[in-house]
């Protein structure tokens, strides 16, 4: 895994550059990710906009990360753009068995509220811990 680390960030070409530069390299997939943790709790699928444009334009799958939490949502982006993968970390955290329970028919929403306090809290979901 590479990341792509400045402290003003890195503007959308430069970001392109980079990943055509990983693609020639052999990269299989490229997830797109940022500080999530600095973003509004009610916000989600962050950098859907970013990962769209680049599945788009290059050669390679794109994993779409970040705010990830509705099935069906999940299922129209998938749909409806480049997009290859999803991954999830603070809704496996919260509900481990959450893509058994939707596969098994179920697709209610997810548990996770991300409030990120899983951070300080050893990886462990508050919700599940009782301290919440
Ligand atoms: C407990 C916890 C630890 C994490 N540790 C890292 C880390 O070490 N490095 C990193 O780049 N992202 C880390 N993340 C961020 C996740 O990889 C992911 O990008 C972020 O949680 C957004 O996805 P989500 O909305 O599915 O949780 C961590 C997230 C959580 C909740
Ligand atoms: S502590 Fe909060 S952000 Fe972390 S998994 Fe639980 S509900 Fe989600």
């Amino acid at each position: 895994m590479l990341r792509i680390l400045g402290i003003k960030g890195i503007t959308y070409d430069g970001f392109r550059i980079a990943c055509e530069l990983l693609v020639r390299a052999g990269a299989d997939a490229i997830e797109v990710s940022g500080p999530f943790a600095t973003l509004k709790l009610e916000d989600a699928y962050y950098f859907l906009d970013y990962t769209a444009k680049i599945a788009e334009e290059i050669k390679a799958s794109v994993i779409l990360a970040g705010g990830n939490k509705e099935f069906d949502t999940i299922n129209q982006i998938l749909n409806d753009s480049h997009i290859a993968y999803f991954s999830m970390a603070r809704p496996f955290i919260a509900e481990p068995n959450l893509v058994s329970r939707w596969a098994d028919g179920d697709r209610s929403k997810q548990k996770c509220i991300r409030c990120t306090r899983c951070t300080q809290n050893m990886g462990r979901c508050l919700l599940n811990t009782n301290v919440l």
